[in-house]
């Protein structure tokens, strides 16, 4: 069969959607250029807020009302959080639908597809806890960056937080499982990894990580211990990781970040409110000023570190001084991004016993306040790199103009620019900025460059 995956959610997500894909291609399906020309379409679904839940629903259920335009009849399936989540209601939800596969059980997709292909349907895998779970690991080829799963789930139950729910309890890989598996996509010409995990700073902290003690020179501390190992690895370009909390932004972790060369100066670190009063309700584990002194630790030792943000407006209770704060500390951070979403209760967490009492109009003031004044922030941060040459690794055309090409700086910053002839995706390149806006870098190739 031919298939296609409509991934929404986290980057957690579009590692599950390709190495399902990888999973249904080892098993002799094709990939279909698009969900027009597909015998078979996955949607894979985030919880993380009703929206969007609402809209892989909606998206759902347009596929299943038009399965039958074809010949012979498309099957769709849903797989990821929505399903842990709802289990078989996912079927009352979205009548028609062929098979439902969990977070859990993504190992299993070739499995029930083939089951689906003979007839059999609808097909429900989503036990929480099997005994022979694993998790899929491979990669499709052809790309130039990748992401690496490193730290499964999340023990951290922040208040508003659906996640421990459809992630499961927090579970390290083996640093030499990671390794491995970054070596050998390094082999099929990847040049950027991305070590994923929701709270990834948790690293080895609960499951050992690594068999043997650390050699000397070696960090200490799990991730600062990978990532200076990955730093290591012949062929490889750049190692990110994400996502961050400030209990994680220690001396080591600073120190590797500083000097192993491989390791991009950026952090996403999701900061969720400015005030403590909302921070201890939220139970993030920090207070404002120990999030200051991480980032202060960080920028010390990492010049000209891009740092990257979430914010959530409208928690229960938030009262305006409260938003104010989180837009003082904004101001005061100087985040080269953030992401502002507003608060939407999930069901069996702490928060959703309390009552969502910001009215949504005023929710959505507060997210156009933050968004207005992080867009001039960026634009401003950018704006400094007008006339200066930064390092880019290519990545390929661009995925608003099929005329320029793109890449991002080691700060994560996308960059478009014009191609020459002979330049690859992977290669890495000097641009020479010419204008910027708060989510883009615009510049011509530095002459020299390959
Ligand atoms: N409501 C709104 N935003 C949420 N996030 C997580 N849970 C919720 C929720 N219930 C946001 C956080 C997190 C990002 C991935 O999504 O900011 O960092
Ligand atoms: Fe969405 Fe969270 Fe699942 Fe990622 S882990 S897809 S953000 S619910």
């Amino acid at each position: 069969m031919t298939f296609f995956i409509k991934t929404y959610g986290c980057q957690m997500n579009v590692r599950d959607s390709e190495a399902v894909a990888a999973q249904l291609l080892a098993a002799g399906h094709e990939l279909a250029d698009s969900e027009q020309h597909a015998d078979l379409v996955i949607v894979n679904t985030c919880s993380v807020r009703q929206k969007a839940e609402d809209k892989a629903l909606g998206k759902l259920g347009l596929l299943v009302a038009a399965a039958g335009d074809r010949s012979p009849r498309r099957r769709v399936g849903v797989i990821g959080c929505m399903v842990q989540r709802l289990g078989i209601a996912i079927f009352e939800r979205v009548p028609g639908l062929d098979f439902a596969i969990g977070t859990r059980r993504l190992s299993t997709v070739a499995r029930v597809v083939a089951r689906v292909k003979g007839g059999e349907g609808p097909i429900l895998d989503a036990d929480p806890d099997p005994v022979d779970e694993e998790e899929p690991v491979g990669h499709v080829p052809g790309a130039v960056t990748r992401f690496v799963n490193i730290l499964y789930g999340c023990d951290r139950r922040c208040s508003y937080c659906i996640v421990p729910d459809v992630r499961g309890h927090e579970r390290s890989r083996p640093a030499e499982d990671v390794l491995s598996e970054i070596r050998s996509l390094v082999a099929d010409g990847v040049s950027e990894v991305t070590l994923l995990g929701q709270s990834v700073m948790q690293y080895g902290r609960r499951n050992p990580a690594w068999a043997a003690p650390p050699g000397p020179g070696e960090p200490c501390e799990p991730l600062p211990r990978l990532l200076h190992a990955t730093n290591g690895i012949d062929g490889l370009r750049r190692v990110r990781f994400t996502t961050g909390h400030p209990s994680g932004c220690t001396e080591e972790l600073a120190k590797v970040m500083a000097e192993a060369p491989r390791v991009c100066p950026h952090l996403h670190l999701p900061l969720q409110s400015g005030s403590d009063r909302v921070l201890a309700r939220m139970r993030r584990g920090y207070t404002t000023a120990e999030y200051r002194a991480a980032v202060a630790r960080l920028r010390s030792a990492v010049p000209g570190i891009a740092i990257t943000t979430d914010v959530i407006v409208g928690f229960p209770a938030e009262r305006i001084e409260d938003f104010e704060d989180t837009r003082r500390f904004l101001n005061e951070m100087g985040f080269d991004n953030a992401f502002i979403f507003k608060y939407s209760p999930r069901p069996n967490t702490a928060a959703a016993a309390w009552t969502d009492d910001v009215p949504a109009e005023e929710k959505l003031r507060r997210n156009k306040v933050l968004l207005a004044e992080q867009d001039r922030r960026s634009e401003k941060i950018n704006g400094a790199l007008v006339g200066r040459e930064v390092e880019i690794l290519v990545e390929g055309v661009s995925q608003r103009n099929v005329n320029r090409w793109s890449g991002r700086t080691g700060t994560n910053k996308i960059t478009v620019f014009e191609p020459r002839a002979g330049l690859r995706p992977g290669d890495p390149a000097a641009v020479r900025i010419e204008r910027v806006t708060a989510q883009t870098l615009y510049g011509a190739l530095c002459r020299g460059t390959r």
